[in-house]
């Protein structure tokens, strides 16, 4: 690999590295449920309503580790982005759909109460609401307002990585969180996720936009400024998101 290309992989890498914690705690449930358990005031929620938590398990690796790959910018120019994003897209959707079902439906752990179960149905319709959005504008050829959403759900569902972050801090700095802190703390990774997303998003988005290549019609400027095949797009007022 030369050293020009090195760089293309640290941040599909560092995506991967902060889902690792609830990749692999997907993993371990995952596998706890498929081994009919005995029933445990830990597990119960999931144990007599598996459904929700499997279809988030399931959603939630492929959204993490597929979703990571599409922000490589070589991948991005072959068609193995418009492939995997057939696949991502739908398991976003499952990991919004999951983890609202499971607010809702879910008994409470005591370490939970209803103002997360609010913050959490802001999270996961949020999150579905920029999925319909980054594919209403891919659908348009507009890439910058898809790239836009698509970081923007994607920020919101490695809330969960983050969140091991700010509880390992808090755990250190303070010690084992109450239910306020523990309610703020994951607060406070979606809030992280989500600013620097927005970092990304303006700072990825200048220099095309001074440069005139944003927004639908330049169907050739992707998020990297690689090619994506197709020919332009008929005139759009779509926002850049
Ligand atoms: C790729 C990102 C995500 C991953 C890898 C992930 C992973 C997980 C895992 C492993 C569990 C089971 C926890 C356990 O065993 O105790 C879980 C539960 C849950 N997740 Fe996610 N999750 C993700 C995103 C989200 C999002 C965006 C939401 C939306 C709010 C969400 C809401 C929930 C809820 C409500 C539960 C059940 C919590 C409980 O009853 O203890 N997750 N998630």
């Amino acid at each position: 690999m030369t050293s020009s290309r090195k760089p293309q992989w640290i941040v599909p890498g560092g995506l991967i590295l902060l889902s690792l914690v609830p990749v692999i705690a997907a993993f371990v449930r995952g596998a706890e449920l498929a081994s009919r358990p005995e029933v445990t005031p830990d597990n119960a929620r999931f144990v007599t309503a598996p459904v929700p938590i499997m279809l988030h398990i399931v959603g939630s690796v492929l959204f993490a580790v597929l979703g990571a790959l599409q922000f490589a910018p070589g991948l991005r120019r072959r068609r193995w982005h418009r492939y995997a994003g057939r696949l991502v897209l739908p398991s976003g959707i499952a990991v919004a759909v999951s983890g609202l079902w499971m607010t809702l439906t879910y008994a409470l752990p005591p370490i939970e109460d209803s103002g997360l179960s609010v913050i959490r149905v802001f999270v996961s319709t949020g999150m579905l609401f920029c999925l319909v959005l980054g594919f209403v504008a891919v659908r348009r050829r507009d890439f910058m307002t898809h790239r836009a959403w698509m970081m923007r759900a994607y920020a919101l569902a490695l809330g969960a990585g983050t969140q091991a972050f700010t509880f390992a801090f808090w755990t250190v700095a303070v010690g084992e969180p109450g239910v306020l802190a523990y309610a703020l703390l994951m607060l406070a990774a979606w809030l992280i996720n989500l600013t620097v997303a927005e970092w990304f998003i303006r700072r990825g988005g200048e220099p095309r936009r001074r440069a005139g290549l944003s927004g639908p019609g330049r169907a050739g400027a992707d998020v990297s400024g690689g090619a994506v095949p197709g020919p332009p797009a008929p005139r759009s007022t779509a926002s850049r998101g």
